[in-house]
């Protein structure tokens, strides 16, 4: 399937939706799903066989239907709203942009939002998103085969500072955190803790305790909130664009938006030294 053209109309109608999800997500308080349904879509990708990813393909019934899936139906009928305003774009540009908004409007930090992914028809097969009960070794054979790395791991685990699990989606019940709508480093502190009445650790939430490497960044992360939203940024992002390669346009309207911006800048450097010297001959006249 070809990918979208991203011209200028596109990137109108992406700020469009930009702004629909805000409101939606902000009025139904389902920034938790939208970034479950994002991470979800883009978490199957094979970086050796350049499968799955951020395609679109979780809208397909079969993936849907895996059972690392159960209850994300909710959250693709509200991106079908949103995608029966704007159709031109692309599941797949949809739902990374919703996961980005549900960081963003429950406080976390802001992520760059790069558009022109294509949607797929063909979905991978079950068993690429990583298990809950599972520990250190299988979170690292999950995330690096998507070619994510240790860092990438804990500061994306951070995600479970929104929502909780449902018994009847996951068999885990209950939230990370004590303020599930907020995006702060909540989960970290509490992941450091230990056992807290009310709140859930899944295994592999523990397993982050477990591994030297992953304990560091838990420790930083929970110490240092500012540090945490960097590397969460650069980590969503990178999830975000598994397996995608920006069209050239899109780069080419990046590019003449810094273009602009330094012209901008030339523009105001330029006026300044007019005007000073204006005032310079005027003095000097005077005197
Ligand atoms: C590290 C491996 C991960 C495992 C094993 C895992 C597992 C789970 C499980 C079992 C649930 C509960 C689902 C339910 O019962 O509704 C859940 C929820 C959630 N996960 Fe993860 N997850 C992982 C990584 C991530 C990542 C990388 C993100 C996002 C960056 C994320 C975001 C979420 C969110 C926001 C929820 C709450 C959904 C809601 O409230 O409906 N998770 N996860």
């Amino acid at each position: 399937m070809a990918g979208p053209v991203v011209d200028s109309v596109y990137l109108k109608e992406i700020e469009k939706a930009r702004r629909e999800l805000r409101a939606l997500i902000s009025s139904r308080n389902c920034a938790p799903i939208m970034l479950r349904l994002a991470w979800h879509d883009a978490g199957t990708y094979d970086a050796k066989t350049k499968t799955g990813g951020p395609d679109g393909s979780i809208r397909n019934e079969e993936e849907l239907n895996h059972s690392a899936n159960n209850g994300l139906r909710i959250a693709l009928s509200f991106c079908e709203e949103v995608k029966a305003k704007h159709p031109n774009i692309t599941y797949a540009d949809l739902f990374q942009l919703a996961g980005v908004v549900a960081v963003e409007v429950t406080g976390g930090p802001t992520i760059e939002f790069v558009p022109g992914r294509k949607d797929s028809v063909e979905s991978p097969e079950e068993g690429r998103l990583p298990d809950a009960k599972q520990g250190v070794s299988h979170l690292k054979d999950i995330f690096y085969r998507m070619g994510l790395s240790d860092k990438d791991i804990v500061a994306l685990s951070g995600g479970h500072t929104l929502g909780k699990a449902h018994p009847e989606r996951s068999g885990f019940d209950g939230p990370w955190t004590r303020e599930p709508l907020k995006f702060d480093n909540s989960y970290f502190v509490e992941l450091l803790e230990g056992e807290s009445e009310g709140l859930l650790k899944l295994p592999t939430d523990i397993a982050l305790l477990e591994d030297p490497v992953f304990r560091n960044y838990v420790e930083l992360y929970a110490k240092d909130e500012d540090a945490f939203f960097n590397d969460y940024a650069v980590s969503h992002k990178k999830l975000s664009e598994l397996g995608f390669t920006p069209p050239s346009r899109v780069k080419d309207v990046t590019k003449s938006g810094i273009i602009l911006a330094q012209s901008a800048v030339g523009v105001a450097v330029a006026a300044a030294v007019v005007i000073l010297s204006y005032i310079y001959e005027g003095r000097r006249k005077a005197n």
